[in-house]
């Protein structure tokens, strides 16, 4: 066999590119671990910047997106019983989508059929070869038979625990890493969501976020240690320490009811450098993990394969290897940026355990400037809706 562009990876990053790739007439097969039945089954985060909103409109699959989309103006710190909003809107010019990001994957995984794009599920022990040289290759194996592709370039979009990254040498990798003293547990529920637009709550019990993902489901999440286990947590026991952090006239209007999901996810700030590597691109969460505050995760993913797009095509058309040269750096300039504020967002918010009396007077002083001052208000929502594009 032989392709194009080999993508390992069949989550939002490795199906966009290949979208993107299938429009531009560039043959690409993308290897999955995964069953499909998993992988649309699976829940992520669910707020999408314009900038990715306007990816998957250009790529045709944006119709159930508009249809579905939620879209929000604003958003609220609250803090001390006090409630902040931020207008959104005013401050940046832009508004943020509310929609499931699993749905994204749904929507990606129905256009990739129509179009009848190869895409090997459940692909087994996939190896990375020759990145070096000038004909680099992917092994699999499916069903009891080993395969190899021939492929141009590959596309390491399989997430933090793939093989991509770690099939660059050691000692050319430079790794940065901040590991949170905290995981979110998160709930999904078939309950009208408490506020009409998302909540983060700086509590001294901990931080919480009101979310939703439609007018009739809502999504919550609770700061807990990184160790927790979500079966010591019953419905009743995360409905009432939910309530706990909220302010007052808040938790009085939360509507409860049973979860459909449970589940903690540690939070960690991670960046490998360079994302490229011979004819190996990192993509994604490969890449790079953001703490969830701010939703960046797969806005930064769009981000990095739309580059990664616009480079290959670039080589195919005109010969020209300048973007693929500059693909790395150009990511990692947006990447950094959004590093630096998933990490503030998640200062901001969060109560960390070894944190002194100093640190937690000065958050507490931060919570007030950044919702009083303009130019604070601004720093938040510029960087929330998404930096713009170079
Ligand atoms: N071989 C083949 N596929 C693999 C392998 C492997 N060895 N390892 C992982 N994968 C697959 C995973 O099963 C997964 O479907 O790669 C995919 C990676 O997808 P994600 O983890 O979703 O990463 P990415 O596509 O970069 O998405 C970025 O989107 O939904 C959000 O929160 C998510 O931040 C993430 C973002
Ligand atoms: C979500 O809806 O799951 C969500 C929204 C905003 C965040 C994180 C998660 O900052």
């Amino acid at each position: 066999m032989r392709t194009q562009v080999g993508i390992v990876g069949g989550g939002p990053a490795g199906l966009l590119l290949a979208r993107l790739l299938g429009l531009a007439g560039i043959d690409a097969i993308v290897l999955e671990r995964r069953t499909p039945e998993y992988l649309r089954a699976r829940i992520r985060a669910g707020l999408l910047e314009q900038g990715t909103v306007d990816l998957l409109n250009d790529i045709g699959v944006g119709a159930r997106l508009d249809r579905e989309r939620l879209i929000h103006d604003g958003v609220e710190l609250a803090f001390d019983g006090q409630r902040r909003r931020i207008d959104l809107k005013a401050l940046s010019g832009k508004s943020v989508t509310i929609y499931g990001q699993a749905e994204i994957q749904n929507d990606l995984m129905d256009a990739h059929e129509a179009a009848g794009t190869p895409i090997v599920y459940a692909a087994e022990d996939v190896s990375l070869h020759g990145l070096t040289g000038e004909q680099p290759h992917l092994r699999y194996r499916k069903g009891g038979k080993s395969h190899d592709i021939a492929c141009d370039f590959i596309a390491g979009c399989d997430g933090f625990h793939g093989v991509s990254r770690q099939a660059i040498p050691p000692d050319v990798l430079r790794i940065y890493e901040k590991v949170y003293p905290f995981g979110w547990l998160g709930i999904l529920s078939e309950t009208p969501p408490v506020n009409h637009e998302l909540i983060y709550n700086n509590h001294e019990r901990g931080f919480a976020l009101c979310t939703m993902r439609s007018l009739t489901r809502s999504r919550y999440y609770l700061q807990v240690s990184a160790e927790e286990d979500a079966a010591h947590w019953s419905d009743d026991r995360f409905w009432t320490e939910l309530k706990g952090r909220l302010p007052p006239d808040v938790a009085a209007r939360l509507v409860t009811g049973p979860s459909i999901e449970k589940s903690v996810a540690p939070l960690r700030s991670f960046v490998a450098e360079p994302m490229r590597h011979g004819r190996l691109f990192l993509a994604g969460d490969a890449a790079h993990i953001v703490p969830p505050t701010g939703a960046k995760g797969l806005n930064l993913a769009a981000a990095d394969v739309r580059f990664l797009a616009e480079a290959l095509v670039a080589h195919y058309k005109t010969g020209s290897a300048q973007l693929l040269d500059g693909y790395s750096t150009k990511c990692l300039a947006r990447v950094w940026k959004a590093q630096r504020f998933s990490w503030w967002m998640t200062s901001l918010t969060h109560r960390f355990p070894d944190a002194s009396p100093f640190e937690r007077r000065a958050q507490g002083a931060e919570l007030a400037y950044i919702t009083s001052s303009r130019a604070g208000q601004t720093t938040l929502a510029e960087n929330y809706v998404g930096l713009p594009f170079a």
